[in-house]
């Protein structure tokens, strides 16, 4: 069966809004599919050997450390901030303590291979332009239950730039996503106004971690006020496709609930777009040299 991509009318809204729903994408069973792995995952992954990482969104936070830098190609955790008592202690089990797991799902492990490198994935990055999508990076959220960290506002193109800008995220509520729970907002129609300003990059060598890069002649977009973000509801299954130049953000999740999501984000390796040494994120290379980007379409 030919996989079917967007429709003419979502192509329209996904236009006009910077964001489209999709909701029951993923069917029950591969929610329930996804969701047991990462519930795996977390059971499984040894904590004895681990760099306690913690990850924050927050810019003046120390995110810069090998272990982050070095995930492009592997599967790593990442504990949420408040995982920890002011001694350094875990305050919970493992379980409940991690923000998120990433950046190579959609390589190495097959239930989320599944849910990424396929018809319908292609058919939708047809549907809006892509020439050749490369998927550059995956992730489970987990947004723990009482500590689940909130994301400020930001677009997903300052950490994930190209030139010109193009990264388009693929997002997958697998759990009800509510405002208990730390659900996504959006600023509708915010790619249309708000420039990629700055960029993320990695600094001079992994020990000096992470920092922003002004883009020239570009203007870095005013503060939405609280009242421009909308709130869509996001029953588990739902696709959100999210332009890497949309504002949005999410809460933190004070409920019982966690909030868990897969995500992963494309950008175009067509003609005329260049992905650079810069970016945090670095691909490893290929035997022949030049980064192993996995291409969608291939
Ligand atoms: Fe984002």
């Amino acid at each position: 069966m030919v996989a079917l991509g967007l429709t003419a009318e979502q192509v329209t809204q996904f236009e006009k809004d910077g964001y489209l729903l999709l909701p029951g994408e993923l069917s029950p069973e591969r929610v329930k599919a996804l969701y047991d792995e990462t519930s795996k995952l977390l059971r499984d992954f040894d904590i004895t050997t681990h760099p306690l990482t913690r990850f924050s969104t927050e810019e003046k936070a120390h995110i810069g450390d090998d272990y982050f830098l070095t995930s492009s190609d592997k599967v790593r955790f990442f504990f949420e901030q408040e995982a920890f008592d002011e001694a350094g202690k875990l305050t919970r089990p493992k379980e409940k303590a991690i923000n998120k797991i990433g950046h190579a799902l959609h390589n190495l492990n097959e239930h989320f291979f599944a849910d990424t490198i396929n018809d319908r994935n292609r058919a939708i990055a047809r549907s809006i332009g892509f020439e050749d999508p490369l998927v550059l990076q995956s992730m489970i959220i987990c947004k723990q239950p009482e500590i689940g960290g909130k994301v400020p506002s930001h677009q997903d193109s300052v950490f994930l730039y190209t030139d010109p800008p193009s990264a388009i995220g693929f997002w997958y509520a697998l759990e009800d996503c509510t405002a208990e729970n730390g659900a996504l907002s959006f600023v509708p129609g915010s790619h249309k106004w708000a420039q990629i300003a700055k960029r993320m990059i990695r600094m001079n060598g992994i020990k000096e971690g992470t920092g922003f890069i002004p883009i020239d002649g570009k203007e870095t977009p005013r503060e939405p006020t609280d009242g421009e973000f909308i709130m869509p509801t996001c029953p588990a299954g739902t696709l959100v496709l999210i332009h890497g130049s949309l504002l949005h953000k999410s809460e933190t999740n004070r409920s019982q609930k966690s909030r868990y999501a897969y995500t992963f984000h494309m950008i175009e390796g067509g003609e005329g777009y260049t992905y650079d040494k810069l970016n945090w994120l670095q691909i490893p290379p290929t035997p022949e040299g030049g980064a192993n980007f996995t291409h969608l379409y291939a």
